[in-house]
């Protein structure tokens, strides 16, 4: 039995929806939805006893294994939900972990998602259990097994986690070995990000001709996957397809996957991917900036494609730029392959041409130059020495770099003591071939 109360917090509708696309990629077989709305949640149980006597009802009269609510509940409304409805009750985190845990194919994907449930449940470890603590040191054979029985598995949990966390950092080290192999290779990285089921997986196997799962379910795909892709005038890159994300990620998956996401940490140009047809498309777009922020990759160069356009009418494959001439949104359809051409030249013109990378310096005086450099997700990292100055490791093209000294009103040329480096990286002020990270 699935719940959704509004809260008046953002679109009731489509949240509904994706719910019960939520619910469907976990294998659920639904007997009842139950809606309504309340200003706010109810300390004990969520969603009121009115409400709450509603879902038990329902349970019953369906049956229900388990009521899933589209809700955060505590670990103690969780309990005395479950009391009254006398059945399993799953909060939207667990179940989001539930679907994870059911699509983790790699060794890592599960070693993660094992680690996040048994977190989620390290808080709730006192269900089942709160009876027999209760009467603790009254009824007769019940205070010591009770107990016993809590902390055995809650240490139990505690080893498991500790053991999982070992593995984990060992398939971490060898990671950072192969990226490091990489990084000396200084193959360009290109990481596809996107709101789960904008066709992230479509477009991937659709540009590299590689057969990654894509499938109308949500989180088809859980794990990163990396090939490489020949560009136009025979550039090569490293494409990644990586983890649907989606509003209110429990934060124990984001902190889990974040080893996972640091291939979109570490991308050149993030492509983040928008399905065009979805009517809540905008508000989707500002849930993946929440989650790369939250994965600290807010400071990447974005490119976005609005896929799915042969769903959308009067729409066709198009390029818009920005007012500097740099590619900004790709319009195309991943399915039939209309403007997946357009894409890999806009790459080839992102990744190869025309950039500016380096390091400059800013003065504490230039500080509005910092703030338009960061808004133009330009800065892959930032030192500060003793004298306040900035340091500033760049990647952004020609274009922008003159547009963003000129509203700051620095001279391209001086931006501070790496003004040398400067000159000797842009002689004639604008190079039209990609310059290498050599100065500093
Ligand atoms: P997650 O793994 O959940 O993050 O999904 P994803 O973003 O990788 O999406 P996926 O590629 O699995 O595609 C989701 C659904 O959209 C599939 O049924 C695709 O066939 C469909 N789809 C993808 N691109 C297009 C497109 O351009 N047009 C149409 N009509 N359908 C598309």
């Amino acid at each position: 039995m699935l719940v959704h109360l509004d809260f008046h917090t953002g679109d009731f509708e489509s949240d509904r929806v994706e719910f019960l696309d939520l619910a469907r990629s976990a294998g659920a077989d639904v007997v009842a939805v139950l809606g309504g709305s309340r200003s706010r949640p109810d300390a004990g149980l969520y969603i009121g006893s009115g409400k709450a006597d509603e879902a038990a009802a329902a349970c019953a009269a369906g049956e229900a294994e388990v009521a899933i609510f589209n809700h955060d509940l505590s670990p103690s409304q969780e309990r005395n939900l479950e009391k009254l409805l006398q059945c399993r009750v799953l909060s939207r985190a667990g179940l989001i972990l539930d679907i994870f845990a059911k699509r983790a194919r790699t060794h890592e994907g599960k070693l993660q998602v094992e680690l996040a449930q048994l977190k989620h449940l390290s808080t709730r470890l006192v269900r089942g259990w709160t009876h027999l603590e209760r009467q603790a040191g009254g009824g007769i054979g019940l205070a010591g097994p009770g107990e016993t029985q809590l902390e055995l598995d809650r240490r139990l949990v505690k080893e498991r986690m500790a053991h999982l966390k070992k593995l984990l950092e060992d398939v971490r080290r060898h990671r950072a070995l192969s990226r490091n192999a990489r990084k000396r290779n200084e193959t360009p990285l290109v990481s596809i990000v996107g709101y789960t089921n904008a066709g992230k997986s479509t477009l991937f196997n659709s540009m590299t001709g590689a057969a990654a799962y894509a499938a109308d379910q949500l989180f088809a795909t859980l794990d990163t996957t990396i090939r490489k892709l020949q560009l136009p005038a025979d550039q090569e890159i490293l494409l990644a397809d990586t983890v649907g994300f989606i509003r209110d990620l429990p934060h124990d998956l984001v902190a889990a996957f974040r080893a996972t996401l640091e291939e979109a940490r570490e991308a050149d140009l993030l492509v983040h991917v928008v399905d065009a047809a979805d009517a809540e498309h905008e508000s989707r777009i500002e849930q993946v900036q929440a989650v790369l922020k939250e994965i600290e990759a807010d400071h990447l160069p974005v490119l976005y494609v609005f896929n799915k356009i042969d769903l959308v009418l009067g729409e066709r494959p198009r390029v818009e730029r920005d007012p500097e001439g740099v590619p900004s949104r790709v319009f195309l359809s991943a399915h039939t392959g209309d403007g997946v051409d357009a894409l890999r030249q806009v790459l080839s013109e992102l990744i190869f041409t025309d950039l500016f990378e380096g390091e400059i310096a800013v003065t504490p005086q230039q500080g509005k130059l910092r703030g338009l450099l960061f808004d133009a997700h330009a800065v892959q990292q930032e030192r500060v020495d003793t004298q306040g100055v900035s340091h500033l490791t760049l990647r952004l093209p020609m274009a922008r770099y003159e547009r963003v000294c000129r509203e700051a009103g620095v001279p391209m040329a001086s931006a501070g003591p790496a003004l040398e480096s400067w000159e000797e990286l842009a002689p004639k002020g604008r190079p039209s071939k990609r310059i290498k990270k050599s100065a500093a």
